[in-house]
């Protein structure tokens, strides 16, 4: 979030300084490499760097020596409650005060209740130089993984929540090349559309982009069980998703069956919103049983494999491909993947995984698997596969390879990505969500 946000910044026009605590990351950006997988990031991040108008460093002093404005985009991971845990903002907020000397919007991007704002707010003002200035101000960031940059210049909207006039005139002045379209970008960020431009309370800021992630999970819950129901009914979920989406009071995103919602953020934040409601004394059922079904959808798809497999999965091997919680990314952070591939593991099978850009990735959190660069070696021997993401190589797999290669041929297809009919003319075993 934070390096396409500098990259967003910096093709708007503006002079951007990114700090980072990790110095071979900083390093690495500074030689134009980026560490994550991000669509049209790095040609732009080259030319940027060449005119000069990003840079990067290590010392937030460096860092804000010249700055007008200041985000904060640090992560704020679930803490094993279920709470917001902030030290990492919190320690930029110490850090921060005592370099402030002329008056500084800071911007949170970070996700956090908003008390923790308010502490963040007390942070800065206790450790400000007598008779220097700032405001702190909500920007939340609704940006995708992998297609961060044209969520940044086309965004659905543009949310800043903030109790101060001056606060609110310098985010206009930061985004308003966005808004009124004068920006100079490149032909697939460009949009005649409109951005809406919110301007509203720090706590309705935040309360914004919760609602919005809760709202994502819980159509994606809503379909998986609706997918479950499909499945007993022997109705196809497939048709039933156009059937639904073509009601313009519903639409069709977010309405994808698969292991469900993985990833650093749409858990993280609905486990947040559920703490904070349970903190005052509000029961929130709903958000509650969004949590429940994602939860129950990855023991729903490692039953298919283990069911699938015979009455015993110790000696059998499962090969899992996709590997990061989405397609086009290399992260796996909060995977399920990963958690299926350790819960199989755990039940005495064999695991091989592939993944076209996570496996180093996979690697370094889960050891207890064969990683393959190439898809058919991956299922060479195997008792069962699961397909877990959409990419390319998946939906256009030689089955007569496939066949020929795997030991038994259980193909778990948790996507809905290869053709059943295909599949079974092969001599293959399907499964699949609804
Ligand atoms: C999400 C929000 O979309 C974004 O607005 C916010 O800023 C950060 O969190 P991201 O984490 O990049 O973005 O992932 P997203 O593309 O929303 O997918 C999240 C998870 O839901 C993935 O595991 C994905 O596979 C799953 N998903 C998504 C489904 O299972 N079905 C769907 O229909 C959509």
């Amino acid at each position: 979030m934070g390096l396409v946000t500098g990259v967003g910044l910096a093709l708007l026009g503006h002079e951007v300084m990114c700090v980072d605590v990790n110095s071979t990351r900083v390093e690495e950006l500074e030689n134009g490499n980026s560490p994550i997988q991000e669509e049209g990031l790095e040609p732009v991040l080259a030319e940027l760097l060449q005119r000069g108008k990003i840079r990067f460093t290590t010392s937030i002093e460096t860092g804000i020596e010249q700055a007008e404005i200041v985000f904060i985009a640090v992560a704020t991971p679930s803490l094993p409650d279920g709470g917001t845990d902030s030290s990492h903002a919190v320690t930029v907020a110490r850090d921060l005060a005592r370099l402030i000397h002329r008056y500084t919007v800071v911007a949170v991007k970070s996700t956090m209740p908003v008390e923790t704002l308010d502490q963040l707010d007390s942070v800065l003002k206790e450790r400000l130089i007598p008779g220097k200035q700032f405001d702190l101000v909500s920007n939340p960031e609704f940006l995708r993984e992998g297609r961060g940059l044209r969520d940044f210049f086309r965004p659905d909207r543009i949310v800043v929540g903030s109790d101060s006039e001056p606060a609110f005139s310098v985010m206009r002045q930061v985004y308003q090349p966005l808004i009124d379209g004068s920006a100079e970008l490149p032909e697939a960020f460009r949009t005649d559309t409109p951005i809406p431009y919110l301007e509203t309370t720090p706590s309705t800021a935040q309360m914004i982009k919760y609602a919005s992630n809760a709202f994502l999970a819980t159509r994606i819950s809503f379909i998986n069980e609706i997918a479950g129901l499909c499945q007993r009914l022997n109705a196809d979920v497939g048709a039933v998703v156009e059937g639904l989406g073509l009601d313009p009071r519903i639409g069709k995103a977010y309405l994808q069956p698969g292991i469900g919602f993985g990833g650093p953020c749409l858990e993280k934040d609905l486990t947040a919103l559920v703490r904070l409601a349970q903190d005052n004394n509000y029961d929130p059922v709903l958000l509650d049983s969004v949590l429940q079904r994602n939860h129950l959808q990855l023991i729903e798809v490692q039953n298919k494999l283990i069911n699938g497999m015979g009455p015993s999965p110790v000696g059998k091997t499962v090969a899992v491909l996709g590997l990061a919680f989405k397609e086009g990314t290399n992260d796996v952070r909060n995977s399920l993947a990963l958690r299926l591939m350790k819960d199989l593991a755990d039940s005495g099978a064999t695991v091989h995984g592939h993944d076209p850009l996570a496996i180093p990735e996979a690697e370094e959190q889960f050891q207890d698997a064969t990683y393959f660069e190439n898809v058919y070696e991956a299922l060479a021997g195997v008792d069962a596969a699961v397909v877990l993401n959409s990419v390319a190589e998946y939906r256009d797999l030689d089955l007569e390879r496939v066949a020929a290669t795997m030991k038994d041929g259980l193909l778990v297809d948790v996507r809905g990505v290869l053709n059943s009919g295909d599949v079974l003319s092969h001599g293959l075993r399907y499964d699949s969500i609804g």
